[in-house]
């Protein structure tokens, strides 16, 4: 018997401009969790996807246990014992969260699906990372970071030989990923073979035991994790050493230009958003942690005019304002980033130039006609700013790498030029170099006065970069801290798990 459990040889895929794969070989062992590694448009997406039967290369062989497999199409990577998690969410929302687990393999009793038998198992599974989710739930009620505990529980429910996830902890928080982390060692204990796409460097060291890195589409080595430094690492996908990662000037200004006060979705039951009240000075950033769920999304959802029947007010630079819509808000000089680029952020069959200039339309047309150049300008402008990989403007966003698709939404927002920017997890899926890009505008911004509020579940990136962090719990802001004061990953996970008793209340 071979010693690799998986091995994909001299595999090659192509789309239209671009050379996704060229000859990449990559081998995955018994037991051992193996991170696969590289900066955005790399090509790790569509190596699992050529694995996974979704895509077919045009060249390369696979093997299971030495024995070369055809792998055709979705079911039959299934019935070679490979599960896989895909960076972009697939659950159907308007079924229960047992249904979509059990999607195509539902129990069956005398009388056709026995639904009980099924919500019974999905729940046991659930609670096995004791995520308060109920089976019966529709899945379009849940969080993106429920979604995706769903979809980890999912695939691990198939009893795979090898597991695949792309990107799992992009969107949940510490404590689910430590749950997933003790799952995954139990997994190899068993003998299944992991792949672990991830852009959070320090996971590595927790979980990996060797990684393999990709660059443009080539393979550029495979290494033990213990023993190899993280900057070796990094060099290696980014094909340089990485001088700076955080860059903050603290600035520090007195001047409110945005000041929120009892802000509250408005619901009686389930409240998310509990009279919560802050502000922000003129070119600060200002972190807002806490646990997934813990209501900051929500809270800037109402104050970019998103929550019909939200109450609070809003002051910009001193004067009240009504914000009842997004387009209010942007009149006043707000711009918004969301958390989830799938649902509510891009165009997804629309091209690169499209999404990138799509709020800003008004500057570049002219008794109804587009100045094309001027639209080229300003699409190349931001594709340079971000680094984003495109083949062309033209390229429909949706073929674009995930971390690619983030920085055509982050382009756009910025391009309206906003007095006050909020960054819902502005990084989540982006590649270490483009990471250190993204903070490197946001210093700019602010220093051009830009103020800034950064939802973040990544506590170095929130504590690197913020003046200010919020911590909220349960809808209710529970601390403010600066950044010269004790700004530390346990100050902000006592206040976002409420351990303090009461916090400073702010
Ligand atoms: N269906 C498609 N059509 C056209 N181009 C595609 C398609 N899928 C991927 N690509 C291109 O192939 C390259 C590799 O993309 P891939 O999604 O594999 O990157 P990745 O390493 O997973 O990046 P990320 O970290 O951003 O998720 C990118 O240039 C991407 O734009
Ligand atoms: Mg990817």
């Amino acid at each position: 018997m071979s010693e690799n459990l998986l091995e994909m040889k001299n595999i090659c895929k192509s789309f239209p401009g671009v050379k996704a794969l060229q000859n990449v070989d990559f081998q995955l062992k018994p037991g051992e969790i193996h991170a696969l590694l590289g900066e955005n448009g790399a090509g790790k997406s569509t190596l699992i996807k050529v694995l996974g039967g979704i895509y077919h290369p045009e060249e390369g062989q696979i093997f299971i246990d030495g024995k070369e497999v055809a792998i055709t199409d979705v079911n039959s990577a299934r019935d070679n014992g490979i599960s896989i998690i895909h960076q972009e969410l697939v659950l159907v929302p308007y079924m229960t969260v047992a249904e979509n687990i059990f999607l195509g393999r539902e129990p069956k009793g005398k009388f056709g699906v026995d639904f009980a038998l099924m919500r019974k198992r999905a729940q046991e599974m659930l609670d096995q990372f004791d995520l308060g989710i109920d089976a019966d739930t529709l899945v379009a009620n849940l969080s993106i970071a429920q979604q995706q505990m769903v979809e980890i529980v999912k695939a691990i429910s198939f009893n795979c030989r090898i597991l695949v996830m792309d990107e799992p902890t992009s969107s949940i928080s510490d404590k689910e990923i430590s749950a997933l982390f003790e799952i995954m060692r139990n997994l190899a204990r068993q003998n299944v073979g992991i792949i672990y796409i991830s852009h959070k460097m320090s996971e590595l060291n927790e979980v990996c035991d060797r990684v393999t890195v990709l660059r443009d589409g080539t393979y550029v080595g495979t290494r033990d994790v213990a023993t190899t430094p993280k900057d070796d690492l990094i060099a290696m996908m980014v094909g340089r050493e990485l001088d700076q990662y955080y860059t903050r000037d603290h600035v520090k200004s007195d001047e409110v230009v945005l000041k929120c006060v009892d802000i509250d979705d408005g619901k009686k039951k389930h409240k998310r958003v509990d009279h919560v009240s802050f502000e922000i000075h003129k070119g600060e950033i200002v972190g807002f942690a806490g646990l997934v769920g813990a209501g900051r999304s929500e809270t800037m959802q109402c104050v970019f005019g998103l929550t019909p029947g939200s109450t609070g007010e809003i002051y910009i630079d001193g004067q009240k304002v009504q914000i009842h819509s997004a387009v209010d808000a942007m009149k006043h000089g707000i711009a918004m980033v969301p958390e989830n680029r799938k649902v509510e952020g891009l165009y997804h069959q629309q091209s690169v130039r499209f999404n990138s200039t799509i709020e800003v339309l008004e500057q570049f047309i002219s008794k109804l006609r587009v100045n094309e150049k001027r639209e080229a300008e300003i699409t190349q402008e931001f594709i340079n700013k971000m680094s984003t990989k495109t083949p062309s403007h033209e390229q429909t966003v949706t073929n674009l790498s995930g971390g690619n698709q983030q920085k055509v939404m982050i382009g756009r927002w910025l391009a309206t030029a906003p007095k006050i920017l909020i960054l819902d997890e502005p990084t989540r899926g982006v590649d270490v170099g483009a990471k250190a890009e993204i903070y490197e505008i946001m210093n700019e911004l602010t220093k051009q006065g830009v103020s800034i509020i950064m939802i973040s579940s990544e506590l170095p990136e929130i504590i690197n970069m913020s003046d200010r962090v919020y911590v909220m719990y349960d809808g209710k802001l529970t601390g403010c801290i600066s950044y010269d004061e004790d700004l530390s990953q346990e100050a902000i996970m006592k206040l976002a798990t409420q351990e303090s008793a009461g916090g400073k209340t702010v």
